[in-house]
């Protein structure tokens, strides 16, 4: 196939990098996600988990009925980082 076709937008990963990864054997998506970095940016793999999955399933010959979603972290709703930090600390430079 000619031209670059990208797989996970998020990450700008390529058809390309996951056939890369299939050939050095990160053929489970769990593998590739590591390798590549798919699936690991603001949509945390929403729009491309599935895509990604079916095609190293198919890239791999393993049906697609054995392949496992990759492990969600927290967050898994965007938060305010203040949110994070938490209350303000009355001692630092409050005076
Ligand atoms: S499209 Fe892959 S992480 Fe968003």
């Amino acid at each position: 196939m000619a031209g670059k076709v990208i797989v996970c937008r998020c990450e700008d990963v390529t058809q390309s990098d996951l056939d890369h990864a299939v050939a050095l054997g990160y053929s489970h998506l769990e593998e590739a996600k590591r390798y590549t970095g798919l699936g690991t940016g603001p949509c945390q793999g929403k729009e491309c988990m599935v895509a990604c999955a079916l095609y190293l399933a198919l890239a791999a010959g393993r049906p697609p009925s054995e392949v496992r979603p990759f492990t969600s972290r927290p967050p898994v709703a965007a938060i305010a980082l203040g949110t994070l930090a938490g209350p303000d600390d009355p001692g630092e430079g409050g005076g």
